[in-house]
């Protein structure tokens, strides 16, 4: 069943480890402005994705619905979203869309008032069976602005249950793209420049890179019993090597894998992103209330403020354009 899988994922990420043995945004180093530009306080969040307007660069991104916890766990993150302004998305809405009585663990975040609020299904379902009546579904479900579209190629290919028929695929999201508004999503593996190519070209409105350096789904996998899952461990393209790669495509960058603090949403802007997700980090504050993940987010945000302020820039379009020095692994993958 779905719903137990999904619960399962969740436990697996608060309990266990299941972070890639890398993280490479610790390899990017903005460089210190030792006169800042202005005022702390006068550093501006503010930005524009997709013609909404949130009060910082962030969204929690993609995690979970289905099931009464997750219910839970939507609620105290869209209320959180809500209070700051800040965009959201809900997990794959695969379960609600087999089942419909389980709607409402995702259309609860309707409940709440925010800038952003992203829908989310896998391309693999999407290939397989799903076409427009399941992505208007998921849609009207969240009242979405846009919806996101996982690729998880790498999670279905080890898991014994996994989808992995890609056949018609490409033409099939053509079409899609064409009539909806589809932002492509890796899950942990990162999206690589021919993919982004592809996407650009098919007239997808942006793309959310989630690569290698935060939650791996071949470790999420490797405990839920797939032994495949220690070999693919670290297996993919690095979240900053992905915004590096795609920067110049100019289309819309969600910088995601990995962020665990304002300093990591610092960087994705740096490298070209306009927002940065954030999704295991926030887990263990959602399944608290949503004061916890207000707490959690606010320092989030102050940290972003700080950097900002420190590398003498004065807002999060100037961020984009402020000095970086690249070493170790990640200068590496740029080597080459
Ligand atoms: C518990 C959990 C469940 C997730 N479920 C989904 C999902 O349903 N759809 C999706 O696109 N991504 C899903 N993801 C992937 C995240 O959205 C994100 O791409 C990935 O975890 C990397 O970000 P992180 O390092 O901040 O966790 C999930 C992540 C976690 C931790």
């Amino acid at each position: 069943m779905i719903e137990n899988r999904k619960l399962e994922h969740l436990n697996i990420c608060l309990e266990k480890n299941v972070r890639s043995h890398h993280n490479y945004w610790d390899d990017v180093i903005i460089k210190h402005e030792t006169i800042p530009s202005v005022d702390l306080e006068d550093i501006s969040l503010e930005v524009e994705f997709l013609g909404r307007k949130l009060n910082a660069p962030i969204i929690v991104d993609a995690m979970t619905g289905g099931h009464k916890v997750a219910k839970k766990i939507n609620e105290n993150i869209a209320k959180a979203c809500s209070e700051l302004g800040i965009g959201m998305a809900v997990g794959s809405q695969r379960a609600a869309i087999e089942k419909r009585e389980l709607e409402d663990t995702y259309s609860v975040i309707k409940n709440y008032e925010m800038p952003l609020r992203l829908g989310n299904l896998g391309a693999p379902q999407v290939t397989l069976e799903y076409g427009e009546v399941e992505i208007r579904k998921a849609i009207e479900m969240i009242d979405a602005h846009a919806l996101e579209l996982h690729f998880n190629y790498l999670q279905e290919a080890i898991q014994p249950e996994g989808e992995t028929v890609v056949k018609g695929l490409k033409e099939k999201l053509k079409k899609l793209a064409e009539k909806y508004k589809l932002i492509a999503k890796e899950t942990g593996a990162g999206i690589s420049r021919k993919a982004g190519e592809f996407f650009k070209s098919a007239g997808f409105v942006a793309l959310d890179v989630s690569g290698v350096s935060g939650t791996s789904f071949a470790a999420v996998e490797y405990y839920r019993g797939g032994e495949l899952g220690e070999t693919f461990w670290d297996w993919g393209i690095p979240s900053p090597y992905s915004l590096l790669i795609l920067r110049e495509l100019e289309i819309p960058l969600i910088g995601s894998g990995g962020i665990s603090n304002g300093l990591d949403v610092a960087r994705a802007l740096a490298l070209g992103a306009t927002l940065a997700g954030i999704s295991r980090e926030i887990l263990p504050y959602a399944f608290k209330s949503s004061d916890a993940v207000i707490n959690k987010l606010e320092r989030i945000v102050k940290e972003l403020k700080i950097t900002i302020f420190l590398s003498g820039a004065t807002n999060v379009k100037e961020m984009r354009n402020v000095s970086y020095v690249i070493r170790g692994e990640l200068r590496e993958w740029l080597k080459q």
